[in-house]
C-alpha cells in the first residue's frame, strides 16, 4: 500500500481520473468497480473531461458499484444508482447493461463479478469511521457482498444528502471486504477532511475494527491524500 499525498482535491482528482484512464486504455473491457459519496465526485468530472476531449472510451468497459441502499428506489434522488447516473453514466458511452449495482442477491452479484473476469482496478473512498464500501467498524471481516446496518456516525454523515438523519435509511448492501480485496489494482481516494483517517491508517495494524486497514495487505493498493481542501 503506497500513500501519494498531493496539495489539493483538483490534483488528486486529476492524478485519480489518469490512473482510471490509463487503465481503460491499456484494457478497453476493463473492470471497474465504484464508489459514491463526495470524495470520488472530483475524479469523475476529470473522467468525463477526458471522455469528452481525449474520446476515452468507456463503450466496452463494465462497472459494479461497492454498495446502495436498501428499501430506497433505484429512481430516489438519493440513491446510489441517482448519484451515478448524475455524475458519471450519463456524461460517458458506457452501455447501460454493462452497469452493476449490488442488491438482495448476494450470490448473483459476486458470481457477476467473477464472471467478467473480476475487477480490474476498485475506486473507493473512506469513511469517518474507517468504513470503505459499507463494512463498518466490526468484530470481524465480512468476506463477501452482504446486507448491512449503517452506523450512526454514518447515518449523520450521510444526512447532509438528505431532508434530514430520519430519511436516510438505515440497512444498505455492499460488497465484503473480501469482494474488494479481490480486486487487482485499488485507488482509495480521500481528502483534507479525512486526515485523521489517513494518519490512523499510516499507524495501525490491521483490525476489522478499523476496516480500511486492511488494505496494507493488498498488493496494488494507492491512496491518493490531498493534505488540503
Ligand atoms: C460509498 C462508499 C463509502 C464512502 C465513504 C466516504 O459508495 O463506499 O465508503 O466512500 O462513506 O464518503 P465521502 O466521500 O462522502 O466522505
Amino acid at each position: 500500500m503506497q500513500i501519494v499525498t498531493v496539495k489539493s482535491y483538483s490534483e488528486l482528482s486529476t492524478l485519480a481520473a489518469k490512473l482510471i484512464a490509463q487503465q481503460i486504455k491499456s484494457k478497453p473491457n476493463s473492470v471497474i468497480g465504484l464508489a459514491t459519496g463526495s470524495s470520488p465526485v472530483g475524479t469523475y468530472e476529470k473522467l468525463i473531461e477526458i471522455h469528452k476531449k481525449d474520446g476515452l472510451d468507456f463503450s466496452q468497459v463494465t462497472t459494479f458499484n461497492l454498495d446502495e441502499y436498501c428499501d430506497l428506489d433505484r429512481k430516489h434522488p438519493q440513491s446510489y444508482y441517482t448519484f451515478m447516473k448524475e455524475k458519471l453514466f450519463s456524461h460517458i458511452n458506457i452501455a447501460s447493461k454493462n452497469i452493476n449495482f449490488p442488491d438482495e442477491d448476494f450470490d448473483k452479484y459476486e458470481d457477476e463479478i467473477k464472471n467478467c473476469g473480476g475487477i480490474d482496478l476498485q475506486l473507493l473512498g473512506v469513511g469517518n469511521n474507517g468504513h470503505i464500501g459499507f463494512n463498518e467498524p466490526a468484530d470481524v471481516f465480512q468476506n463477501k457482498t452482504h446486507r448491512v446496518h449503517l452506523a450512526e456516525s454514518t447515518i449523520q454523515a450521510n444526512a447532509r444528502f438528505f431532508n434530514s438523519a430520519d430519511e436516510v435509511p438505515k440497512t444498505a448492501i455492499t460488497m465484503g471486504i473480501g469482494t474488494i480485496m479481490a480486486a487487482k489494482k485499488i485507488i482509495l481516494v480521500a481528502g483534507a477532511e479525512k486526515a485523521e483517517v489517513i494518519n490512523k491508517l499510516k499507524k495501525e495494524t490491521v483490525s476489522p475494527q478499523f476496516p480500511v486497514s486492511i488494505l496494507h495487505y493488498h498488493p496494488d493498493c494507492t491512496i491518493i491524500y490531498s493534505s488540503s481542501s
